[in-house]
């Protein structure tokens, strides 16, 4: 196959796993200990803010005992190294990706460590708790949540995202489960548009017919494997 000039990643929890973050559909994941309905919806947040805030605490709290793994640091190899255009997405609202070396990450789904108010609006870098109702660092009010997208609300940067999407010669998509739109329908944008599309993930996903190709393995192993091939001469 040609070398790839322009290339979409999007990541899911899959790529957090081995580094002690838990997936949200494996056996024991985030959605069988909480309720989709109760922690991750507006209408959760308005039945019991202190249970939403306290879950969100918990798990930007988690990320101080966490390190990126290796997919994380491959994926920064590529953002350094590779000479066409690299858009990463992520699903994911850890900052691995980061701390892995990627300095342009988009998060779809927002961040744990990021703050967003329901007065002003305005998104801020937030690190600390939020169950004692801190005030907005821009207008002041108490009236902070996490930002992070829940059911119901739109991703962000969609624009961008679909732009990306269509200008793509190859779309790769590492451990998502592909149960969650638009995300899920991603792959199917870029093979409309006609780039290559290629699944790394431990298992089966629900859309794994939907790539020409998917490999299956850890993604600690699988994407600095993929890396080294599109960095390689001879391109991926
Ligand atoms: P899921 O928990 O749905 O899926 C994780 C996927 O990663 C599964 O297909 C696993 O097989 C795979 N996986 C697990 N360990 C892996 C490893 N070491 N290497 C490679 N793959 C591995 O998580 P997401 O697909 O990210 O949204 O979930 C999508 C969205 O659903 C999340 O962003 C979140 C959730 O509800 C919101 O909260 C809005």
């Amino acid at each position: 196959m040609a070398a790839p000039c322009s290339i979409v990643i999007l990541t899911g929890a899959g790529i957090s796993a081995e580094s002690g973050i838990d997936t949200f559909r494996s056996a024991g994941g985030l959605w069988e200990q909480h309720r989709i309905e109760d922690v991750a919806t507006p209408e959760g947040f308005a039945r019991d803010p202190d249970l939403v805030l306290g879950f969100y605490d918990m798990r930007r709290a988690a990320l101080a005992n966490v390190a990126p793994n290796p997919a994380h640091a491959a994926l920064a190899r590529l953002e350094r190294e590779f000479a066409g255009e690299l858009l990463l997405v992520t699903q994911n609202v850890d900052d691995l990706h980061e701390r892995g070396g990627s300095a342009r990450v988009l998060h779809m789904h927002g961040e744990l460590k990021s703050a967003l108010c329901a007065s002003c609006e305005m998104r801020s870098p937030w690190e600390m708790a939020m169950i004692d109702r801190p005030p907005c660092p821009v207008c002041r009010a108490p009236t902070l949540r996490p930002d992070v997208v829940w059911f119901g609300e739109m991703p962000y940067e969609m624009g961008r995202i679909y732009q990306a999407l269509e200008a793509c010669d190859l779309f790769v998509s590492i451990g998502t489960s592909g149960a969650v739109y638009p995300a899920a329908g991603f792959v199917q944008e870029a093979r409309a548009s006609g780039a290559r599309t290629l699944e790394l993930n431990l298992e089966p996903s629900e859309g794994s017919r939907l790539f020409h190709e998917s490999r299956r393995g850890p993604a600690s192993l699988l994407v600095p494997q993929w890396v080294e091939e599109v960095l390689s001469p001879a391109g991926a």
